[in-house]
């Protein structure tokens, strides 16, 4: 981790200055459930990286005249001045000021907002937290401008992990691995890595309508369900389980078995529920919709050739995949018969991106 800490200056250079970074939200294909220590996964897990579901985040920065050892910070979020979100923000500048140690030298003032509606169930942890991540960099960047491109990006996922683990998915590429796992070279329990090979044109252009079954349902929160994961009975044989996953997973991606994508993708999202459905509380985030859109999904499968398939977050919403050369059939069929389960008929269609973008 020490390859993360800069080397000591005597005084930074930089006075002022602001940047704006986009950065997308992500849907695990093998889920990411219980962590250790300070965020490090117990098992690996790999997104698809989402493109309209995204937060957008700008720092402004300004060296402050006399130092101070504390972290000076306004937060508004979508214009508002948002002092319930600062303990957030001042506990990840805590954890990652050993990383970036300039952060008290400057007063900030951090403008986000998010392209999704607030209350819609979808987590902005991960986009929040990796926007976030990306304009610290920006600032590293220019104290240190011999810093390499590849650093730049791991140290960001890196620091994004540090505040929210699937953060460290949205940073750079359309397949992220984060975790250490024997079948993917460099992958890392620190950062996330772009899948490092060729993936099959069957998954290179793939959607992702979130159907969203339940927008007030607050989802279990990030810190009791991975606490969830200690002592449960089924753990070991679930951290075994992803691990084989992920390394079924990644043939998969190269061999272009849609067929067993689907089995694959669909297991996990029940599998993570199986999980809170058996660990101490339980809980059942799934909702009556839930079901009855998982069992249409089913149908159309078995009525028709299609490659469509749903995975689930920690909450009742369904996210429904499918390859983009059956983006008309699909969503004729979301339309059709699968709105009528989803809150107020809304859902909200999205598709594999690339990542953070500069703005
Ligand atoms: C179910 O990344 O939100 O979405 O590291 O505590 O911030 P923290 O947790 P978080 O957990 C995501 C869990 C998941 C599965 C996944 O994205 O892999």
């Amino acid at each position: 981790m020490t390859e993360f800490i800069p080397n000591a200056i005597d005084k930074v250079e930089i006075n002022e200055g602001n940047v704006t970074w986009r950065t997308p939200s992500n849907i695990a294909l093998v889920k990411y459930w219980g962590k250790e220590g300070v965020q490090i996964p117990k098992n690996p897990s790999i997104s698809f990286t989402l493109h309209n579901c995204a937060t957008i985040t700008t720092l402004e920065y300004q060296k402050k005249e006399t130092a101070s050892d504390a972290f000076e910070f306004e937060f508004y979020f979508e214009g508002k001045i948002k002092d319930s979100f600062k303990p957030k923000i001042e506990s990840f500048f805590k954890r990652i000021e050993e990383f970036c140690p300039y952060l008290k030298a400057y007063k900030f003032v951090i403008k986000s907002e998010n392209t999704f509606p607030h209350s819609s169930g979808i987590a902005s942890s991960a986009s929040g937290m990796g926007a976030l991540a990306m304009c610290v960099m920006h600032l590293e960047k220019e104290i240190y401008p011999e810093i390499s491109e590849d650093y730049f990006y791991k140290k960001a996922s890196f620091l994004a992990r540090l505040g929210s683990g699937s953060a460290s998915r949205s940073i750079k590429g359309k397949l992220v691995v984060w975790g250490e796992s024997d079948a993917i070279p460099e992958s890392s329990n620190l950062y996330g890595i772009p899948f490092p090979f060729e993936v099959h044109d069957n998954f290179k252009e793939y959607c992702d309508t979130i159907l969203l079954v339940d927008k007030g349902q607050k989802q279990v929160s990030s810190t009791v369900g991975h606490n969830l994961m200690i002592d449960h009975p089924y753990a070991e044989r679930r951290f075994q389980q992803a691990n084989e996953n992920l390394a079924k997973i990644s043939e998969i991606l190269q061999n272009g078995d849609l067929k067993s994508f689907i089995k694959l993708v669909e297991e996990e999202a029940l599998a993570l529920h199986a999980m809170m459905l058996t660990s101490t509380p339980t809980f059942i985030l799934m909702k009556p919709n839930t079901l009855e859109i998982i069992n249409r999904i089913w149908n159309y499968r078995n009525e028709t050739d299609s490659s469509i398939c749903f995975t689930l977050d920690a909450g009742a919403n369904v996210h429904v995949l499918y390859p983009k050369s059956e983006e008309a059939s699909v969503q004729a069929f979301i339309q059709n018969e699968l709105a009528a389960f989803c809150e107020k008929e809304q859902y909200i269609h999205d598709f594999v991106g690339n990542g953070s973008e500069k703005l």
